[in-house]
């Protein structure tokens, strides 16, 4: 079971988790971002994606629950000269605001089905019409591999479930299959994913 908590301990080692970079696939979508905009990097955990995003001139909030990874993130952005709106909260409790982000970047959350709803839909509401929601996260396909992901089936996404609850939103590109990660010692080797850009109507 995943807890604050627990990822509270995970990240109060020196290590970046997911190491320093931003996400590969995430990166790879800069050609369609503009300097700028607002974005929102969801359980941002140590921060890498924000800061990066930060980085390519965006104003930008981040979220997560571990009150380690929020103090870790907004020291890693200062540590590139840039600031970040690093907010610790549940994404099942937050108050998503209504039409406030351009871009908004789900890397690696899995969440029970239930709380994914939430979450899902807050998504959804946040994105200005025409705003982006990329997004990377492990598949079925992924079970029993050794290179990151949830424990609990439950937890993982597929194209299925990106259609079904984003259902509302035009899907830019959407694609299910393995690819190979270097990120920090918690994603590392040949892996199964969902990758997909979504843009709201
Ligand atoms: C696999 S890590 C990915 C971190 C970051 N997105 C990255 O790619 O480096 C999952 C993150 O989700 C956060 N998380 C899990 N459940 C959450 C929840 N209900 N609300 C806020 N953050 C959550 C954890 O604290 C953790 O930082």
């Amino acid at each position: 079971m995943s807890t604050s908590l627990a990822w509270d301990e995970r990240y109060s080692g020196g290590e970046f988790q997911f190491g320093q970079a931003p996400n590969e696939y995430l990166r790879a979508q800069s050609w369609r971002f503009q300097p700028g905009v607002a974005a929102l990097a969801v359980a941002d955990g140590e921060g890498r994606n924000g800061a990066w995003l930060a980085r390519q001139g965006m104003a930008v909030t981040t979220l997560d629950w571990s009150e380690v990874g929020v103090a870790k993130a907004r020291d890693f952005a200062a540590s590139q000269g840039v600031a970040l709106d690093a907010q610790q909260a549940d994404v099942t409790q937050w108050n998503w605001p209504e039409a406030r982000f351009d871009l908004i970047a789900w890397i690696y959350l899995h969440l029970p089905p239930e709380d994914r709803a939430i979450a899902t839909a807050g998504c959804i509401r946040a994105l200005k019409p025409g705003g982006l929601l990329v997004l990377e996260c492990f598949s079925p396909a992924q079970e029993g591999r050794r290179s990151g992901g949830p424990k609990l089936p439950a937890l993982l996404w597929s194209r299925a479930i990106v259609e079904q609850e984003f259902a509302t939103l035009d899907v830019l590109e959407l694609t299910e299959g393995a690819v190979r990660l270097d990120e920090g010692p918690r994603h590392h080797g040949l892996a199964e994913v969902v990758r997909c850009v979504l843009r709201k109507r």
